[in-house]
């Protein structure tokens, strides 16, 4: 029978405990990685974006700038390609661009994270020490996960980004609460500050706040945001930091990834969805929002982002292409997720977030090829790359001289005559990203309004990033961003223009492909 251990308090000790050694069990973590890899395919597998070499992986965790370089930890199932035990696998970039997988670096081996190190955060000490501050996380019963889960946050540090030693238990769960999990910690005057998801005793999601003075000794200092749809049961990664408003103030975004909100229109599409406030906050007051819950991003492969602070205070957000409940195809090929670009976020005008992908993605592409301007004629399609599966492509619309009710851009478009579909919906007066003909994995669209900008300008423009397996659409000056994998079938991956239902003005079309 199990015991049921709702109310009690969590035993130091024990908790800090080891059951396994952890250098054995990292050790172990990198032979699974290595098997999966060994056998993978690669057809799907990306060029440019974060992925295990082999295994599963979601959220991003612990992203900073330490030693020189950039980081990106994720969560990582390391013996298979569905989520099970998690580990924090790692990769860093000296240019936020190129990638390489770094050593595994933190595997479950004390009693408080038994069933899995989760997600956290990183920071860099005032005496130079990487700090990480994740969720331990242990099963009340691990024959049954409905029976819920014991979560308590933990500190491990390092000095060289690499290498890891736990120092254990630093956040307690005295109340034994059920979901409490994913601290994001950051510096704010003399104290650390950390936001925490978690599921009150009443059953509803809500953000709370702790503080430190050495990342060690926290104390509670309430809570800083409670969800006011009573279904929303949790809130995953929550992210708290100010941004610059183009009128000069300051405003607090609140990011956090909600489990059980209901579909409503064109929003909550998604099996969790992720998403942020834009209001007011200052510690030890409650945040106050001053915008709708806005999705980070409009497809439906997009969850639980993170962000960090870059050296020149820029604010870099990543988040994880999640597979959103349905199996995805990859995982036949030994690897399921990766993360998205990193994006640089700004506050518009009317105070909502700009996402772009981060200036320094620019190094990854070759020289410009010009393609434009085009104009297509009612009905017309036309092929204008024969294969570029791995591109980036930049496509000006202009709105006010096409008549056409859809028009846009065919992508990885191959011989079995699937396609992922970019297109300005003149009727929905949206921009829709569809995947109707997708002859592998998930179909359906989504489809985000249509950018203030193109609206003002008359014109759309659309940057898309395309990988191997993915679609990445920012869409006007970054207003709204869509995210999807795309998988092609075998062969060439053709870029083509579509005017449906009228005519199609494309004022200018860029394509490059990846720098040699
Ligand atoms: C979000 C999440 C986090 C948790 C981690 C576990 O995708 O559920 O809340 O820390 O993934 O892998």
């Amino acid at each position: 029978m199990a015991t049921d251990l709702t109310n009690a308090p969590l035993p130091d000790e024990p908790a800090n405990g080891s059951f396994v050694a952890h250098d054995a069990a990292l050790e172990r973590a990198e032979r699974g990685v290595a098997a999966l890899a060994a056998a993978r395919s690669d057809r799907w597998y990306p060029t440019f974006h974060v992925a295990s070499p082999g295994g599963w992986i979601n959220d991003p965790n612990g992203l900073c700038f330490f030693g020189g370089r950039w980081h990106a930890f994720y969560q990582l199932h390391p013996f298979g390609t569905t989520w099970g035990p998690m580990h924090w696998g790692h990769a860093s970039s000296a240019d936020l661009a190129h990638w390489r997988t770094e050593p595994v670096a933190l595997a479950p081996s004390l009693e408080a994270e038994r069933d899995g190190v989760y997600s956290g955060s990183a920071v860099v000490g005032d005496d130079g020490v990487l700090n990480v501050v994740y969720t331990a996380h242990r099963w009340r019963d691990v024959r049954d996960e409905t029976a819920g889960n014991l979560e308590v946050q933990c500190l491990a540090t390092s000095r060289d980004g690499v290498r890891f030693e736990k120092r254990g238990v630093v956040i307690a769960n005295p109340a034994g609460l059920r979901d409490f999990r994913d601290p994001k910690v950051w510096r704010q005057g003399d104290a650390w500050l950390a936001v925490v998801g978690r599921r009150a005793a009443d059953g509803r999601g809500e953000i709370a706040l702790f503080s430190s003075e050495d990342l060690r000794a926290w104390s509670y200092e309430g809570v800083v945001y409670r969800h006011p749809d009573p279904r929303v049961f949790m809130l995953e990664c929550p992210d708290l930091f100010g941004l610059a408003a183009p009128d000069g103030e300051r405003r607090w975004v609140l990011c956090f990834s909600a489990m059980g909100a209901r579909a409503h229109g064109y929003r909550n599409r998604n099996f969790n969805n992720a998403g942020y406030l834009v209001g007011t906050w200052r510690p030890g007051a409650t945040f106050e929002p001053q915008t709708d819950f806005l999705p980070l991003d409009w497809g439906q492969n997009f969850y639980a982002p993170q962000t960090l602070e870059a050296p020149d205070g820029r604010r870099i957000l990543m988040g994880w292409m999640s597979p959103n409940g349905g199996p995805l195809p990859t995982q036949q090929d030994g690897w399921c997720g990766q993360l998205t670009v990193p994006r640089e976020l700004s506050l518009a005008g009317d105070g909502t977030l700009r996402q772009e992908p981060a200036r320094e993605l620019e190094t990854l592409w070759g020289p410009a090829r010009e393609l434009g301007p085009i104009e297509l004629a009612a009905n017309e399609e036309l092929e204008v790359e024969k294969d570029a599966g791995v591109a980036c492509v930049e496509a000006t619309l202009d709105l006010s001289a096409s008549t056409a009710e859809r028009g846009g851009l065919k992508l990885h478009a191959a011989a079995d005559g699937g396609y992922t579909y970019v297109a300005y919906d003149d009727q929905a007066r949206r921009v829709v990203l569809d995947r109707q003909a997708a002859r592998v994995g998930e179909r359906g669209y989504r489809a985000a309004p249509v950018p203030a900008s193109a609206l003002a300008t008359g014109e759309l423009r659309l940057r898309v990033l395309l990988d191997r397996g993915s679609v990445e659409v920012f869409a006007g000056e970054g207003e709204q961003v869509l995210s999807v994998y795309s998988l092609p079938g075998a062969g060439p991956r053709a870029i083509r223009l579509v005017a449906e239902g009228g005519a199609l003005r494309v004022s200018r079309l860029v394509v490059r492909r990846p720098r040699a």
